[in-house]
């Protein structure tokens, strides 16, 4: 796997903070936080770390492109949308902004790209890394409280334990709540990582 060690955490952070508002740049700063915090207590290699925290501060690089710009870029790059991206054309900024980063900056690194273009809706499987990110995106300190406890409490259950799976599980569940709640379409494939992820707990219990 080649590994981008000429794109700097700084570089990344000057390339994100001239797409985005202030707003969202103190989110991505957030999300980079938790990263960092989630690497360190998963013992990850400086390799590892380096590839969280540059996922972190590229994944809503593209999230305040326009709706129609977003579906545009999608196929021009050959992307197969299904209907509820084509209606709903921000879930594509984690894809959009994984292929854009790639001609951009030249990243090459899978891991930081994977970890990209899930972070909206994960993936079955997911890396480690990859899953890292999808819940540093959720737990950054600019969202509630009231959401962001329960899946701390389901990610880190004691001093200790850093449980993945069921952090993710927790995530996947609030966000389809959240969908139901405000009446939204739900993406199939949020089912399907909440359904693999409800495996993984459900085989590490018995
Ligand atoms: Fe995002
Ligand atoms: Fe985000």
């Amino acid at each position: 796997m080649t590994f981008s060690p000429s794109l700097s955490l700084d570089d990344a952070r000057q390339y994100t903070r001239g797409r985005v508002s202030k707003k969202r740049m103190a989110h991505i700063e957030g999300v980079v936080d938790v990263g960092d915090r989630l690497s360190k207590r998963l013992a990850l290699s400086a390799e590892d770390r380096q590839r969280v925290l540059l996922a972190c501060m590229l994944h809503d690089s593209c999230k305040e492109y326009k709706e129609k710009d977003l579906i545009a870029m999608a196929l021009e790059s050959g992307m197969a949308l299904s209907p509820i991206e084509l209606e709903n054309g921000h879930l594509l900024h984690g894809p959009v902004a994984a292929h854009v980063i790639q001609k951009d900056l030249g990243v090459t690194d899978q891991e930081i790209v994977s970890a990209i273009a899930e972070h909206t809706l994960g993936n079955v499987p997911m890396t480690l890394i990859s899953q890292i990110v999808f819940l540093a995106d959720c737990l950054d300190e600019t969202r509630p409280v009231d959401y962001t406890k329960p899946i701390w409490a389901a990610l880190c259950p004691d001093g200790e334990t850093t449980d993945l799976p069921n952090g993710m599980l927790k995530a996947l569940d609030s966000s389809l709540e959240h969908v139901i709640a405000t009446r939204r379409s739900i993406h199939p494939k949020t089912v399907d990582v909440r359904n693999y992820f409800l495996g993984i707990v459900k085989a590490a219990i018995t």
